[in-house]
């Protein structure tokens, strides 16, 4: 099976708010991702909006061709947006407002009952729903549970481990996608991966999905946008 890279333009968006300009466009740089050969965009609007705004979301589900997928939390301002926006897929992601980023995975099974609630009310509107999880068996149980169509496996302890702690991160990557996908989850993975460190995860054979975006945005500073996307691509399919 072939693995899809998501560009996730948040921090295109981060720059332009750092100076509260009108530049960089993440709707531009989504649309030079894409023809680059992404397979979908990604955008996490935070109840904050300290980078992707109302607007980037609006624009970006009309001007992406492959998938798009709005990460929010699960909340009645968030699910009235994507019932404007329409994303193909919503992304259930924690939000802590003093967070510097997603820090860690959804609970869902603590959370199960009122998730069902957006789940349902995600794919009464037609909106796949992906839960953003740790490789932990209980929170695949309780993702399936949910009636969500897919997990993303935070990726984030294996990016920031080294040695042996590494080594053990990603086999409980390897692990989870295994489990999940035995129990009919699409499985993505995504946070903190970078062009050094994606190879392991990218050749995980039941992960399909790699949600992309601080490190792309980074290399796009130095070696342009498009190819910032083809560099990662090309180190997803060297690996699979
Ligand atoms: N997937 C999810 C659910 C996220 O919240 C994030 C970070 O916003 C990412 C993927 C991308 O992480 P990074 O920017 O570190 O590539």
């Amino acid at each position: 099976m072939t693995i899809a890279l998501h560009v996730n333009i948040d921090h295109v968006a981060t720059l332009r708010q750092a100076r509260g300009a009108t530049y960089p466009d993440p709707v531009e740089a989504a649309m030079v991702a894409e023809r680059a050969g992404a397979h979908g965009i990604t955008a996490h609007l935070r109840e904050d909006r300290r980078h992707v705004n109302d607007r980037d979301v609006r624009l970006l589900r009309q001007v992406t061709r492959g998938v798009f997928n709005l990460e929010m939390a699960a909340t009645e301002e968030m699910l009235a947006i994507a019932r404007e926006v329409r994303p193909h897929h919503v992304t259930l992601v924690p939000e802590r407002r003093q967070e510097r980023t997603t820090e860690g995975g959804l609970d869902v099974l603590s959370s199960l009952d009122s998730l069902k609630i957006y789940v349902t009310a995600l794919h009464e509107l037609g909106i796949k729903v992906s839960m953003f999880i740790a490789a932990d068996e209980a929170q695949i149980a309780a993702s399936e549970a949910s009636g969500a169509d897919q997990i993303e496996l935070h990726t984030g302890d294996y990016a920031h481990a080294t040695g042996a702690a590494q080594i053990a991160a990603l086999a409980a990557l390897a692990r989870g996608a295994r489990l999940a996908s035995q129990r009919g989850l699409r499985v993505a993975a995504g946070h903190g991966l970078t062009l050094a460190n994606v190879g392991p995860v990218a050749a995980i054979a039941s992960c399909v999905e790699l949600n992309i975006g601080h490190a792309i945005v980074s290399d796009a500073v130095i070696m342009g946008f498009a190819p910032a996307v083809q560099a990662m691509l090309d180190a997803m399919r060297r690996a699979r």
